[in-house]
């Protein structure tokens, strides 16, 4: 051990010897790249660690509720675990909790008739409560649109070729006074069953919440139309989004918002030909040109509002395709949402049971080993054609669920090796002769796919968002009939995961980094795979730590140790970091 230490303190310079072992460092661009990679894995871990607590924060919040003591929250108490359940909300009427399609006061009439996004108008905070940007591995790419607690409508489009939901998270709206807008996990992703990536038509898909929104928050939904009608030809209604400033330009840093007249559908046709099919696809803007939606607003917004007594936003449209953007006699297409809204209202009060369980669903859930399908929750869907609780079908069930969970967490796994090993290469600029990417997309539709760029950019990057496993159970699964049994149980979890959870979440921001100084490597211990025992000296925040890996020392091997090396750097901080005591602030 003695040597090991005065090698790694720099006193000792690796010497070759008969019969002795020859060391040999790391080169300090190496060091750099394992530094950089490290980083962003300590940023990811955070990320994870800091939605763990938050989500056992918000299913406390919702006991609370149930159990009536709201009395000192800062935030509005959610709609209870009971009733409804906040996975399976349904459309906004009587049951959703809040009304819908209210803007926060302040925002409303603030949007000048003639406000544009091609050429620029930002929308003022709380405008648009209901409008949610989706990320694909943290990168944005389309627009929603909220519509009831846990559900967002948006294009499906948005997601040819990428609709595995682990990778996709949502920005809700932003609160107001710069509290940050929050980000949640998908947990289904519903396109329309005759969505045609050629065509468009039916260019709709549902996007179910892995957290639902919390009522009376910044964020809220928008109303659905309850008829198939939509309102009069020469309507002025409204579109908002990030998306482009101008065909191919930049996107917008700041929320935009535009109000265009609905135009007809003999209208659209002539303007846009055989492509516009009227009976699921509306057209509005200007024949001028000039004002119009553009790449990235996909998925946003046409909303009119409902005058009345008290005024309240309908969704009518989803941005869907055009024609460039803003360009003469070339008006934006928006789907139909009234033609739509049976199948939507069937889709978001589907009992959990009657679909296959979501990779979200069966990660957060835990095996207990009984074979007993129709109590494990997620299970259920598999055992519903299981006569009363006859064994062997039960056990088929189960057998058969528990193999999809096996799935999930090899697709779960996969992305999250796939992005370290794509960014430990990029970092190293080596590339092991075998290319990692993902599938490829299939063929891009006919008129601009969403800002294909970036999703290009983003396939071969792998992701970010996936290789959690998750252990909470939805918020609907407590025991006890008026919630507050759990309670007690919940505060534990809580403060067992903000323990947990410490090391990471209480380094300052600032000094998230991690820093690798040394890379010793045993030259006489190569393995079978090709790899030596090396000993690291790392830093994190400025706290050092030493441990024993594996490292390559060839381009390939080398990137193939780099994300096991990375993995122990975690585990070696979270080890070294100072025990919490109970009572220590947050
Ligand atoms: N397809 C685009 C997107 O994916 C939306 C285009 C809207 N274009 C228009 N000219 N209105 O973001």
């Amino acid at each position: 051990m003695l040597p090991l230490v005065l090698l790694l303190l720099g006193l000792l310079e690796p010497r070759p010897a008969q019969g002795l072992p020859l060391y040999t460092r790391l080169p300090p661009t190496t060091l750099q790249a394992l530094s950089a990679q490290g980083t962003r894995v300590l940023q990811a871990a955070r990320r994870s660690a800091q939605w763990a607590v938050n989500r056992a924060a918000l299913e406390l919040q919702h006991s609370l509720h149930e159990c009536g003591d709201c009395a000192n929250r800062t935030v509005a108490c959610p709609a209870g675990p009971g009733s409804p359940k906040p996975q399976a909300t349904l459309l906004q009427d009587a049951s959703e909790p809040g009304p819908c399609g209210k803007r926060h006061p302040g925002s409303v009439n603030v949007t000048r008739a003639h406000g544009r996004i091609v050429g620029g108008r930002a929308a003022p905070p709380g405008a648009w409560p209901w409008l949610v940007r989706l990320q694909l591995g943290g990168q944005p790419l389309c627009g929603g649109v909220l519509v009831a607690a846990a559900w967002v409508l948006t294009a499906a489009h948005c997601f040819a070729g990428a609709s595995n939901e682990l990778l996709w998270t949502v920005t809700l709206a932003a609160g107001h006074r710069g509290k940050p807008a929050e980000e949640v996990r998908v947990n289904r992703i519903v396109p329309h069953p005759e969505f045609d990536p050629q065509t468009f038509h039916n260019d709709l898909a549902l996007v179910q919440l892995w957290t639902p929104v919390i009522p009376g928050g910044a964020a809220r939904p928008v109303c659905l139309p309850q008829v198939s009608r939509e309102p009069p030809v020469g309507t002025t209604c409204a579109i908002a989004g990030w998306g482009a400033l101008f065909e191919d330009g930049p996107e917008a840093a700041v929320l935009r918002e535009a109000r265009v007249p609905l135009l007809s559908a003999h209208t659209c046709q002539r303007a846009l030909g055989a492509g516009l099919h009227a009976s699921t696809m509306l057209c509005a803007g200007y024949l001028a040109g000039g004002i119009d939606s553009c790449q990235g607003d996909s998925g946003g917004p046409l909303t009119c509002s409902e005058p009345g007594p008290s005024p309240r936003e309908v969704l009518y449209g989803v941005t869907s395709w055009g024609d460039g953007c803003g360009e003469p006699g070339k008006p934006g297409v928006y789907t139909r949402v009234a033609v739509f809204k049976d199948w939507l209202q069937e889709q978001m009060s589907a009992s959990p049971s009657s679909r296959e369980p979501s990779c979200m669903e069966l990660l957060a859930w835990e095996p207990s080993g009984e074979p007993r399908a129709d109590a494990a929750q997620p299970c259920a869907f598999y055992s519903r054609l299981c006569p009363g609780s006859e064994r062997a079908c039960v056990h088929l069930a189960l057998q058969q669920c528990l193999q999809r969970r096996g799935r999930c967490e090899l697709r779960a796994l996969a992305h999250t090796l796939l992005d370290l090993l794509r960014g430990a290469q990029d970092v190293l600029g080596l590339h092991p002769g075998r290319r990692l990417a993902p599938p490829a997309s299939p063929a891009p539709p006919p008129r601009e796919p969403p800002r294909r760029a970036a999703r290009e950019q983003w396939l071969h990057a792998g992701s970010r968002a996936a290789g959690m496993r998750l252990r909470n159970p939805g918020p609907e699964r407590h025991e006890g009939k008026d919630g507050c049994s759990g309670l007690a149980s919940l505060k534990q979890k809580l403060a067992k995961l903000e323990a947990t959870h410490a090391w990471i979440l209480r380094v300052p921001e600032e000094r998230l980094v991690m820093d690798f100084q040394e890379v010793l490597a045993d030259l006489g211990s190569k393995t079978l795979s090709g790899l030596f025992r090396a000993w690291v000296r790392a830093g994190l925040g400025g706290h050092p730590v030493v441990f024993g890996g594996l490292v390559g020392l060839e381009p390939e091997t080398l990137a193939r140790s780099l994300p096991r090396l990375l993995l122990q750097a975690l585990r070696a901080f979270r080890s070294a970091a100072p025990a919490r005591r109970p009572g220590d602030p947050g």
